[in-house]
């Protein structure tokens, strides 16, 4: 491992369990390595059966585990996991939640090595999924499997579930949770599937935002239209497109959507100081992406617009002629597909219900214009001074030798609000995969030394939830 964080304080973990995972290094490597290799983008649906293998290829390992109840559960697009390790009676359950599924890889052309034959070198692991959430879902059974092999019991209770429609809205595990709220019943939850604060700081995320995820279609006629013989004469449906963009936003970054703020907390002056104290560089953050120049919603800093306050964006949009050269047409459709990110305490029932009444009210004429609601779920918060919470922060201090930094991200877990409102569980949202990562983007990469350390701090997790009164 490399020294770039200060020595731990305490011994991280149990000797034994040490022993195993040193023992374990390039077969838990190779574990993920191989989970990477499937590619099992939820999104698309040419890969329903790579959903299936990486479903199976958990299932397989928790079985080998000793887990009981181990279940590939069917749902109406990509199957959930599911199993339970119970052996410690009376001590707290800990429900583990992680994703298996991806963003599909586009732009390949991108990509400096192939997404779906991942590697290991120069410290890193890249690789479709490798941290946005196979890796951090391999943490979990590495730390399990150093425990049986060091011949250690669970120190609480674990139920896992991992599911496969994070990445598309998650909306076969709400309906699960519906019906299955008591194979659910624990004291805590714990999601892996966020990251460190900006460089490498070790931090437990405490606010994530919801999504609306919606599609706006517009249509003129059956076919593309000769430009020179009609145009003038009818409405183009790009240029329809592109006014009813425009009116979303105004230039000093608000959603123009009446109604969309009437919900959002505003922030506390204590929240603005906690963010302020946060050891983030908007100077650093702009050259690593790299842009020419942050903007935002005028009024907040780049960290408070970053994971706070809510957003609309378009992710993509398209019409007409795009080849090489030039064709003089009218197109006979355009689309674009938007998200807007959302805070405590918006709705995206009723963000997508203002958006498509706004959309309608400043439609051009001559086109039909519809609005179709893609996806959608809530935002979440949790507490920084939870006992869960301060035991994962013990945790993390354990290994990394650093207190965490407590953070909002600006990213979406659809379930975690549902963990929180419906299963009424705290949540953990402990991750270690860093800001830079290349998340759905091209070369997407996990730091060994955080896929290591990382499956220490679950490791000691365990033995500090078990101190934790029920
Ligand atoms: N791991 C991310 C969530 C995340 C993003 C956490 C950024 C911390 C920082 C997760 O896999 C994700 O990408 N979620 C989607 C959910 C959406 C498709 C409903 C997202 O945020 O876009
Ligand atoms: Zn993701």
């Amino acid at each position: 491992m490399t020294d770039t964080f200060p020595a731990p304080e305490a011994m991280p973990i149990d000797l034994d369990i040490e022993a195993a995972l040193d023992e374990s290094r390039e077969a838990r490597a190779e574990a993920l390595l191989e989970f990477a290799r499937i590619p099992s983008v939820s999104a698309l649906p040419e890969h329903a059966g790579d959903m299936h293998t990486a479903a199976e290829w958990i299932a397989t390992r928790l079985r080998n585990l000793g887990a009981t109840e181990v279940e590939v559960i069917d749902t109406p697009l990509h199957p959930i996991v599911y199993g339970k390790i119970h052996e410690a009676e009376g001590a707290p359950t800990a429900l583990v939640y992680c994703h298996y599924d991806v963003q599909p890889v586009d732009p390949i052309e991108l990509w400096e090595t192939a997404p779906w034959e991942p590697f290991l070198r120069d410290g890193r692991f890249v690789g479709r999924g490798v941290a946005d959430d196979k890796g951090q879902l391999v943490m979990h059974l590495s730390a399990l499997e150093a425990m049986r092999t060091a011949g250690r019991t669970p120190p609480v209770n674990l139920t896992f579930v991992f599911e496969g429609e994070e990445e598309y809205g998650s909306e076969s595990l709400y309906r699960w949770i519906d019906a299955n709220e008591a194979r659910l019943a624990a004291d805590v939850a714990i999601i892996s599937d966020t990251g460190f604060f900006e460089g490498n700081v070790p931090a437990i995320t405490v606010g994530l935002r919801g999504i609306m995820y919606a599609q706006i279609d517009v249509e003129l006629s059956p076919v593309d239209l000769h430009s020179g013989m009609y145009g003038g004469t009818v409405q183009n449906p790009a240029n329809a497109l592109a006014t009813i963009i425009a009116a979303l936003k105004g230039p000093d970054g608000r959603i123009r959507i009446p109604g969309f703020y009437d919900d959002v907390e505003p922030l506390t002056p204590a929240d603005r100081e906690a963010l302020a104290a946060l050891p983030f560089d908007d100077e650093a953050y702009r050259e690593a992406i790299p842009v020419t120049k942050l903007v935002g919603e005028v009024g907040f800093t780049v960290l408070e617009n970053k994971g706070s306050r809510p957003t609309l964006d378009v992710n993509g949009m398209w019409s007409g002629f795009t080849g090489d050269g030039a064709k003089t047409i009218i197109p006979a459709h355009a689309h674009a597909k938007l998200s807007t990110r959302l805070v405590a305490h918006q709705d995206p029932k009723k963000i997508f219900d203002g958006l498509e009444r706004f959309v309608a009210s400043v439609a051009p004429p001559g086109v039909t214009v519809t609005t179709t609601f893609i996806h959608g779920g809530d935002p979440s918060h949790t507490h920084t001074d939870h006992p869960a919470t301060q035991a994962a922060a013990r945790a993390i201090k354990a290994v990394y030798g650093l207190d965490p930094v407590y953070i909002r991200e600006g990213g979406s877990i659809p379930v975690t609000a549902a963990f929180t409102s419906q299963l009424k569980l705290p949540v953990v949202l402990l991750g270690f995969s860093q800001p830079t990562c290349n998340a759905h983007a091209p070369n997407e990469w996990l730091e060994l030394d955080n896929f290591e350390r990382g499956t220490r701090v679950l490791v000691r997790l365990w033995d500090e939830l078990a101190t934790l009164q029920r």
